[in-house]
Parts: C-alpha cells; structure tokens; sequence
C-alpha cells in the first residue's frame, strides 16, 4: 500500500490506476480520522469487495472538533494504521498534512441546514460544518465512484447524503453496519480513553437501545415512552443522557408516535468522553 500526503500525489496515483485499467476502474474512498478498530477495518474491507481501487482517508480534520480537549487526546497512530489498512485491502492511505487540506488563505465553509442542525449539530456548534466541508473537498480531491460510511455515524450519513444530493456531486454512499464488541459496545476511536469501570458501564448504551426496540417489537409506539425506558437503563449505570431522539431516518425530524420505521439514536458522556451511538427500530 502507497502513503500519499498531497493532492497532486493521489491524484496522479489514480489516474495511474485508471490508464493501465482495461476497463473502467471503479474506485472506492473511505473517509477515516485514523486509530482504526474493527468499524474502519469493515468499510476498508468492504470497499475492496466491490471496488478496483480502495483510497483511505486520513485526517484528524480540526474544524469539525467543537471541544480542543477532544481534538488533542484524539488518538494517532498512523504506523498500525497503515499496517491494519494494509492487511484489509487499501490501496493507497491519503494522509494530508493540516496546511494541504487547509491551505493559508482558506476560507470556504459548506453549510448543511435542517438534518444538520438538531441532535449532535446542536450539542456540537460547527461540528457538520467542519464535516460537510472536509467531506467534500476529500470528494473533489479523490473523486472516487463510491464513499463508504459506517452507520453509527448516522446523522453524518444524512448530513453527508443531503450535501451530495444539494451540490449533484457524482458518488454513491455506502452505509455499512455498526460494528460492536461483544459485549455491544459500538466500536469507536475513543473506547480507547475509558477506563474499565466506565468501559462496563459504556455498554449500558447498546442495552438501552436494545431494550427501546424490545418495547418496540412489544407495540410500544410513543417515542417519550421509549426515552423513559433508555433513561432508566442509562441511569442504573450513573449514566445520564446528553439527548436521546426518536427520528425520521434520513430527514432526522422528530417523531412521536411510531407509524413508520425510526432511529433511536443519543448521546451519552462517559467519564472524559462523549459516546455516541443508534438502533433503527420498526413498529
Ligand atoms: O467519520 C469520520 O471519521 C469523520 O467525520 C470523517 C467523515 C472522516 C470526516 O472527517
């Protein structure tokens, strides 16, 4: 696998690729921030199952960090990185510098309105922006055929989703599954900051999910109903909530009474972290 750190570089790298193809060269880009566990590993791998050429992202993108403290003690280890890349697929890691993604003189923000406000848009001042605008210039710079996204990111999807549709950007979006620990912990580059008090009760968060849609499949319906049944599983563990929501899948509006299929999604603070994490449930 080829590291690349500028644009001229991957640009070069795949028109490479696509002039010694036979055939058109399908490429895949998966957008990451680094520290890989087993969620990056599942979008890298199932790039390489559908695309000729899998391009890895990797950039630590500091406009999108709402909180510095998050932003530093976010974990780096480019090295292991390339070598899980590697082992999963990749083809070429892209890993800019700070100066090439955001040159002197940048000035250019792209705002996503409505599905970018509510939920983490309103816990997290500019933190859609930050992604919008990273997201699309990782777009313009690769211009791959098909970007991979995991799900539990999911109101990232439907930011991401709304500002391809929005600016007729030509790529597909992949959404692949939430990959968790046994125990139903989602995986997540921060699990790594918990200590193993808060790292057993951060599994409180996928049995309070679980137990929404129990109640779901059981014919409950209200959304305040299923909030209340979160909160109680959180609150067993000492863990309060920063929100929970009951949403419109792609549009993320609030829904109230289920007639439809929703996501249940919240965020929790666990000990130095933010968690987040999110069930699709069906009446
Ligand atoms: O999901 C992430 O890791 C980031 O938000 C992304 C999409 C790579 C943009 O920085």
């Amino acid at each position: 696998m080829e590291i690349v750190r500028d644009v001229a570089g991957v640009r070069a790298a795949i028109a490479e690729a696509r002039a010694a193809a036979s055939s058109p060269l399908r490429v895949g880009l998966v957008p990451t921030m680094g520290a890989f566990h087993g969620g990056h590993l599942s979008l890298i791998r199932a790039a390489r199952t559908s695309c000729d050429l899998v391009v890895v992202w990797l950039f630590v993108n500091p406009t999108q960090f709402n909180d510095a403290a998050d932003l530093t003690g976010y974990p780096r280890d480019e090295a292991r990185d390339a070598e899980l890349a590697t082992a999963a697929g990749a083809d070429l890691l892209f890993a800019p510098e700070v100066a090439e993604v955001y040159p002197d003189g940048y000035a250019t923000t792209i705002t996503v309105s409505g599905v970018a406000d509510v939920l983490e848009g309103s816990h997290r001042p500019g933190h859609f922006a930050g992604v919008a605008t990273v997201v699309a210039k990782m777009l313009n710079m690769v211009q791959p055929d098909v970007a991979f996204f995991g799900a539990k990111d999911a109101q990232q999807v439907a930011v991401v989703r709304r500002m391809i549709t929005d600016l007729n950007l030509a790529v597909v979006v992949e959404v692949c599954p939430t990959v968790r620990e046994p125990d139903g912990l989602a995986m997540s580059s921060r699990n790594v900051r918990l200590d193993p008090d808060q790292r057993r009760r951060a599994t409180a968060l996928s049995r309070a999910l679980s137990a929404a849609k129990a109640a779901v499949d059981q014919g409950e319906r209200s959304a305040t109903s299923l909030t209340a049944i979160i909160d109680a599983v959180l609150a067993a563990d000492g863990l309060t909530a920063e929100y929970i929501a009951v949403v419109d899948p792609s549009t993320f509006a609030p829904i109230d009474e289920l007639d439809g299929p929703a996501l249940v999604a919240l965020a929790v603070p666990v000990g130095p972290v933010r968690l987040i994490d999110n069930l699709e449930v069906a009446p």
